[in-house]
């Protein structure tokens, strides 16, 4: 367990690829397309469709059509969850309207909200346009529930990168961190098999008396496997065993729909994310949500708008609450198709000698993400370089790595993506540091990234 900013093993990055032209202020080339530069030189654009890279994609398929089959039916379970929910909830397209101004009796905000409740097994929830992202969200749900005095501890290791400044572990004097708001930080290393340390996890509690005890659904930028919901049922027992008073608030990005339930539904307190990953079904424009205990939902949104607001404002402009309401119906399909994506990368990467994680074979593992380790910095410009020519949005822009400001190492893209940053739809990003991993997530369809590396092999 390491005390307030003690160096543990930094992250690099945001996984949401947010620099689409400008990655850490390196511009990305665009490449000639009339000087004919791509073709053939990156992946798709004049990629042979048959041969024998081809054939090693789809024998892959066939071992793994048991394993999709499996993941068909997660995705029936949860379109039912979403189905339900929206019935119980009588939306109908009088809902679509949206509202202006303070946004008082949006009616469809209110009912999604309801079936967001719903969905996540929650007492409440809310959608927002207004959430920036998931560091957003999570950063209403910590301020919102933590005051000057009490501690916060991370049960996962070191929170996701952009939480960092959030805490106070990096970053600016002046920013108004719960550091310097006088919430004290710990955090309980996960063990060298990236799981939560079980032993040491009553005492830790014991020992602070932690105001939130918070937990890291998925990997990050580090190489470990995601929480089950079985592990955070079980940290909830262990933590409220240890302190009933102590929340336990999910990191649930990139969990959402991995399961056939959420984190709400075994004990969670809150937990937040963000719409332009698993939820919003990559229809949703952007936003994010937290869901959970009604007064932690209440105070979470205090922080989003300001004490005495209430839930029943923030207007919801245009077709928003339309994508939303449709990206959240849609969603238990599009992960799905990343999941079995996932389970494709793993059997090809894994058969060709690359690490990856999770590995081939481990279908019981609920990523979202698969982690490829490349071992080179050259390989993995290679591999984005194959993934971004293969995307349907500036595939003919080449990434590059660059210096992201506030990161220690550079950072590659790819994210030819309709909704900028998106990583519900099909993207590949990395901090080039050994050992030099791409970690790739998202695509409406797993075809689309069995063309994708078909491509990378062809580039490595
Ligand atoms: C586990 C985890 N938490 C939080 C975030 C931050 O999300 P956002 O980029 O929407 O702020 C990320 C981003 O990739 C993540 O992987």
């Amino acid at each position: 367990m390491k005390a307030l900013g003690a160096g543990s093993p930094r992250s690099a990055a945001p996984r949401a690829a947010l620099y689409q032209w400008r990655v850490g202020g390196v511009a990305r080339q665009p490449t000639d397309r009339a000087a004919g530069t791509l073709s053939n030189g990156h992946g798709c654009p004049g990629q042979a469709s048959s041969g024998a890279t081809g054939e090693e994609i789809w024998q892959a398929v066939r071992r793994l059509y048991p394993q999709f089959l499996e993941i068909d039916q997660l995705v029936a379970s949860n379109s039912r969850r979403v189905q339900e929910a929206y019935s119980q909830a009588k939306i109908g397209r009088h809902h679509f309207a949206g509202s202006t101004g303070y946004g008082y009796g949006d009616l469809g905000r209110k009912a999604f909200d309801e079936a967001m409740a719903d969905v996540m097994g929650a007492e409440s929830a809310i959608v927002r346009s207004q959430f920036v992202s998931g560091t957003h969200a999570i950063a209403c749900g910590l301020y919102g529930a933590l005051r000057p005095g009490d501690e916060l501890l991370s049960v996962t290791g070191r929170p996701y990168d952009t939480l960092e400044e959030v805490i106070g572990l990096r970053g600016s004097p002046g920013s108004g961190s719960l550091r310097e708001w006088g919430v004290s930080y710990r955090e309980l290393d996960l063990t060298h098999e990236g799981k939560i340390d079980w032993e040491a996890l009553p005492e830790a509690i014991a020992e602070g008396r932690p105001r939130v005890a918070f937990l890291q659904r998925s990997c990050g930028y580090a190489l470990r496997s995601t929480l089950t919901i079985a592990e955070i049922e079980r940290a909830v027992q262990v933590i409220k065993g240890a302190d009933p008073g102590c929340l336990v608030f999910v990191d649930n990005c990139y969990g959402e729909f991995t399961e056939k339930i959420e984190p709400p539904s075994v004990g969670a307190d809150l937990a937040m994310g963000s719409l332009i990953k698993n939820p919003g079904g990559t229809l949703a424009p952007g936003g994010g949500y937290v869901a959970g205990r009604a007064d932690m939902v209440e105070a979470a949104f205090s922080r989003l708008g300001a004490p005495g607001v209430g839930l029943d404002a923030g207007s919801t402009l245009g077709e928003y609450l339309r994508l939303v309401m449709q990206g959240l119906f849609l969603a238990p399909q599009f992960v799905g198709e990343a999941l079995k994506a996932g389970r494709l990368i793993a059997d090809v990467m894994g058969s060709r000698g690359y690490g990856v994680t999770p590995g081939p074979g481990m279908h019981h593992e609920p990523s979202f993400i698969t982690a490829v380790e490349l071992g080179s910095p050259d390989k993995m410009a290679h591999f984005c370089k194959a993934v971004q020519a293969c995307c349907p949005v500036a595939s003919y822009v080449q990434p590059v790595p660059g210096v992201t400001a506030g990161y220690g190492d550079e950072v590659i893209f790819a994210d030819g993506t309709f909704i900028d940053g998106s990583t519900s739809e099909l993207s590949a990003d990395g901090p080039l540091r050994p050992p030099y991993v791409v970690y790739c997530q998202g695509g409406t369809h797993w075809t689309h990234w069995a063309l994708a590396l078909e491509a990378v092999i062809q580039k490595l």
